[in-house]
Order: structure tokens, then C-alpha cells, then sequence
């Protein structure tokens, strides 16, 4: 999966700034004291990470992430956190030495979210925090879900990350209550995306990054003309400003 987050610059204007915001209320929710070890699995460009340390004040706080462009973009931001290239079933962080270990938008990418989620665990000290958040697939609401859903009517099969069953809340929290973990909640997150107008839409949704816009930016180019067409006539502003909402799914549990 990491060669398909092979631009952290693209992948702000695709994503990051949509995990920013919906971070804001996850990490609301979260409620944790400042001055905590704080360990950001999938941290990707950093975007979410820069969010934690801005908003919780964290002692330490280590990004982990087998992209290694992604990192690069994360690393030149020159944020107070150290970037680690690994996986979320191998992170390279000592038994219990931090207090909270999250995952933002990454839980659907691993193709072993239980394994994630214990490696977590294993990372993490008693009595810390365990949280994720990532888009809801099931729902009527997520980046891209226009440009997918028009695809579908199409003919084209939705491009999905591996493990969207692991976005749904009653799978976040059979994962959770199974690692052990207590205290167990979830909840959904609700933020509405926008963009100036059409093209700008358009064109962020479309950037070679992720599972979607990789795939559009790999088709025909009459089919891509034939898509953006459509996308285009199913919006009632026409070429002017986009407003839709997006919706995660986030879950939070007790070591
Ligand atoms: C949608 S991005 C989320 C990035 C960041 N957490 C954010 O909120 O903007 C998904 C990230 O998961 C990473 N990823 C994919 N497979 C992974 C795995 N097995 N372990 C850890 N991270 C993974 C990708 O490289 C990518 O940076």
C-alpha cells in the first residue's frame, strides 16, 4: 500500500487536510492530558501528526509509516516528532513506553487490522489509549465518493483500500474488545469538505495518490473526460463551489 502514498505534497491536497479536520474532533473526543508519549501509526505525511502536537502538547511523539516518500514530506515539515519507516504489525517501539498509540485513516490499509491493533497494545502502558478513526465506506459520505460512485454507474468496480469491513464501528470494536482492550467506544465524525470550485474538486480528488485517484489517473482519457463530465452534472453548483460532507468512523480503547 505504501507505493500508492508515493507524494506527500499530493497527498495533503487529496487527504490530509480532510484528516486535519475530522482529527480535530477525534482528538476532542480522545480528551487527553497534555505531556503524554504519543505514538501515530500510518502517520503518513504528517499531517494528523502536526494536529496531536498542536492540540495535546505531547511529550514525545513517534510517526511510523512504510512510505517512505510520505515520511520525507512529514520530516520536512519540521514538526518536534521522530519519523520511523516501518509497518503497523512491526512498529519500532519498545513494550510499554507510551501512553497513546493511534491510527488516523490507516486501519482499512493494513491487511491485518487485529495484528495492528495488538502490536499497538504491546507498545503501549497501562492505563493508556488506543484510537483510530477512519472513513465510513459503508455510508452514503466519504472523500471521493461522488467520483467512486459515479464510476459504479459506469461499470467500474469501486476502488477500495483492502479492509473497509475494519472501518464499520461493530468491527472497530470487535477488534478492540478482542486485543484486550477496556472502556471501549464508538463514534462517527462528521465534517463537511469544500473546494472553490469544480476543477479544484476535481483535481484534488484526482491526484495520483490513494486508491482512487491513482486508479482515474490511470484511465483512458476519454473515460476520464466521460467521468468528470458526469461527476460535473451530478453537483447542483455546476463548475462553482463543492461543499460535501464526509464521515468517519472512530473507535478508542483502554490498555
Ligand atoms: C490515508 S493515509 C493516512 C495518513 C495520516 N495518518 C493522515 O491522517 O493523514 C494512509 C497511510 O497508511 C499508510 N499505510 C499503508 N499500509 C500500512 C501498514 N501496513 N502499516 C502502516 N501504515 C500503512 C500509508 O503509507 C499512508 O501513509
Amino acid at each position: 500500500m505504501s507505493q500508492i502514498f508515493n507524494d506527500g505534497a499530493a497527498y495533503e491536497r487529496l487527504m490530509g487536510r480532510w484528516s486535519r479536520k475530522t482529527g480535530h474532533l477525534f482528538l476532542d473526543w480522545l480528551d487527553v492530558p497534555p505531556g503524554l508519549d504519543w505514538l501515530d501509526v500510518g502517520c503518513g505525511n504528517g499531517a494528523f501528526t502536526e494536529e496531536v502536537i498542536a492540540r495535546c502538547q505531547p511529550a514525545s511523539i513517534v510517526g511510523v509509516d512504510p512510505s517512505e516518500a510520505q515520511l520525507a514530506f512529514a520530516r520536512s515539515r519540521g514538526a518536534a516528532a521522530t519519523y520511523l519507516q516501518s509497518d503497523a504489525t512491526h512498529l519500532p517501539v519498545a513494550d510499554a513506553s507510551v501512553d497513546v498509540a493511534v491510527m488516523a485513516l490507516v486501519i482499512s490499509f493494513v491487511p491485518d487490522p487485529p495484528a495492528a491493533v495488538r502490536e499497538m497494545k504491546r507498545c503501549v502502558r497501562k492505563g493508556g489509549v488506543i484510537g483510530a478513526y477512519m472513513w465510513d465506506f459503508v455510508g452514503p459520505a466519504r472523500p471521493g465518493a461522488l467520483i467512486s460512485n459515479t464510476l459504479e454507474q459506469m461499470g467500474v468496480a469501486p476502488q477500495f483500500p483492502p479492509r473497509i469491513d475494519a472501518a464499520r464501528q461493530d468491527m472497530m470494536r470487535e477488534i478492540w474488545e478482542a486485543a484486550g482492550l477496556t472502556d471501549v467506544e464508538t463514534r462517527e465524525l462528521r465534517i463537511t469538505t469544500e473546494f472553490p470550485s469544480f476543477q479544484d474538486f476535481w483535481e484534488s480528488n484526482t491526484l495520483p495518490v490513494g486508491p482512487l485517484g491513482t486508479f482515474v489517473s490511470k484511465m483512458d482519457e476519454a473515460k476520464r473526460e466521460e467521468l468528470k463530465e458526469r461527476v460535473r452534472a451530478a453537483l447542483p453548483s455546476g463548475d462553482g463551489p463543492v461543499s460535501l460532507p464526509a464521515w468517519a468512523n472512530a473507535v478508542k480503547g483502554q490498555v
